[in-house]
This record gives C-alpha cells, sequence and structure tokens, in this order.
C-alpha cells in the first residue's frame, strides 16, 4: 500500500489549494492536507466555507479508481464515510443533503468539495482532491446562516477534537473502495432528499419536481411537474416549505 503523507499548517487560504499545488508535482500520491483555520475556505457552488478554529478542514489527495465523468462518487464516499465516523464518535444520526452536505437535527454541520484535474488522456483524473470541513466546535454563525447550519457540539453535546476525527476519517476513507455498492447504497438510505418535493436550481433554470431516488453515478432522479424525468448530475435542490 501507498503511504499518506500528512501535511499540518496552522492557517491557509484553503486546504484544497494546498493540496493542488502539491499534486502538480505529486500525482498519484496518497496524501492529506489539514489546517487549524483557513481564511478563505470554499464550498460548492463559488460559496464561502466558514472555517473558525475547532473546526476541521482536511483535503485528501488520491489518485481515484473512477474516470473523471464520475467524480461525484468520490463525493459521494466522503459523504458516506464521514457520516459513519461522525455517527460511531457521537451516537447521533447523520443525514446527507445530495449532494455534498451532512446534517444534523435538520442543520448543516459538514460540507465536501471535490476538486480534481484530468489525465492526458481527457477520460481519466490525473489526481483528485476531497476537501471536507466540519463545523465540530460550537459556533456563532452571522445572519441567516445560524438558520441553517450548526456545529457537531451544538447539535449533540459533543465536543470532538480535529485531529482525532481527522485521522479516523482519513483511514476509512483510504480503507473504503469507492466502487463498493454498499457505499451507495448507504448514501441512499442516509439521503434526505429522496420523496420530498423540492425546487432544483441548474444553472439559470429553476423547476420544481419530486426526488425518485439517486442512480448509481450520484445523479438526482426528479419527476417534473409537467411529467417529465431527469437525471440531475449538477446543480443544488432545496426542500420546497409546506
Ligand atoms: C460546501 O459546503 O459546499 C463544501 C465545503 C467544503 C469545505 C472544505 S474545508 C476543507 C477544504 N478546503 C476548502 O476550501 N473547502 C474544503
Amino acid at each position: 500500500m501507498r503511504p499518506i503523507s500528512r501535511h499540518f499548517t496552522e492557517d491557509v487560504g484553503s486546504t484544497n489549494d494546498l493540496a493542488k499545488t502539491y499534486a502538480a508535482t505529486h500525482a498519484g500520491e496518497r496524501a492529506v492536507f489539514v489546517a487549524a483555520r483557513q481564511s478563505a475556505g470554499r464550498g460548492r457552488m463559488g460559496r464561502t466555507f466558514l472555517s473558525p478554529e475547532g473546526g476541521l478542514y482536511m483535503s485528501l489527495l488520491c489518485a481515484p479508481a473512477v474516470p473523471a465523468a464520475e467524480a461525484v462518487r468520490l463525493t459521494v464516499q466522503a459523504a458516506v464515510v464521514t457520516a459513519r465516523v461522525l455517527e460511531e464518535l457521537t451516537g447521533h444520526t447523520v443525514s446527507i443533503k445530495w449532494v455534498n452536505d451532512l446534517y444534523m437535527n435538520g442543520k448543516k454541520i459538514a460540507g465536501i468539495l471535490t476538486e480534481g484535474a484530468l489525465a492526458a488522456d481527457g477520460i481519466h483524473l490525473a489526481y483528485a482532491i476531497v476537501g471536507i470541513g466540519i463545523n465540530l466546535a460550537h459556533t456563532d454563525f452571522p445572519g441567516e446562516l445560524a438558520q441553517l447550519a450548526t456545529a457537531v457540539e451544538d447539535a449533540t453535546g459533543v465536543l470532538l477534537l480535529p485531529e482525532a476525527v481527522e485521522r479516523r476519517l482519513t483511514a476509512a476513507f483510504f480503507a473504503t473502495d469507492v466502487t463498493d455498492p454498499a457505499i451507495m447504497e448507504d448514501y441512499r438510505r442516509r439521503s434526505m432528499l429522496i420523496g420530498e418535493q423540492v425546487i432544483a436550481y441548474r444553472g439559470e433554470e429553476r423547476f420544481s419536481c419530486l426526488v425518485q431516488g439517486i442512480a448509481d453515478d450520484g445523479a438526482l432522479l426528479v419527476l417534473r411537474d409537467d411529467g417529465r424525468t431527469e437525471a440531475l448530475s449538477s446543480g443544488e435542490v432545496r426542500v420546497k416549505k409546506q
């Protein structure tokens, strides 16, 4: 087995950027980049990921066993592994909101941002970076974020130390096979969206639909109000308010 190198920094813009710089000359290696704080933590859709001290901010560098078109499966793998580890350590249930958000008690506690670079063949990934951010310690989220996000400590009363979670997660991620069907089964079981009426946002498009399931490639299977079915492989959805 190839070794996993560990790179810790107190302060950084984004651990995904650190991993990307390293990967440019170390593709094929396995590594984890961790920071105590991030000043420019990023999420999907260009959002900021608030990263104060006490949370876990880590990026796993891997040589993925899936083609670039299926890179979302790495997000699925990381979401399931993170949910399992947090459940083991707190005894509280973790749900997943397609495609990359983890929830406890109805609020977001963690997010995943997977990035990568195409190999020369244009089909495979030269490397992938799986960024995981977890709000572990009590956090005062600003403005409307306070309604949407929470920390594991606030949701469960359990304060987890970032390094302990990071080490469990790193070991569990690299011990899991992204192509194992049990990963997708667990992802579906934890999904907060299946059976829900949602609004889907895809580029400029916005439409109402019912979530029917999640395909093996990670796409969200929906039934639009006009009767058409679609497999959403990008964008995001929000549960309709009753
Ligand atoms: C999201 O909520 O949309 C994803 C958030 C991902 C945050 C993690 S923290 C470690 C890594 N570095 C980043 O800048 N982002 C990811």
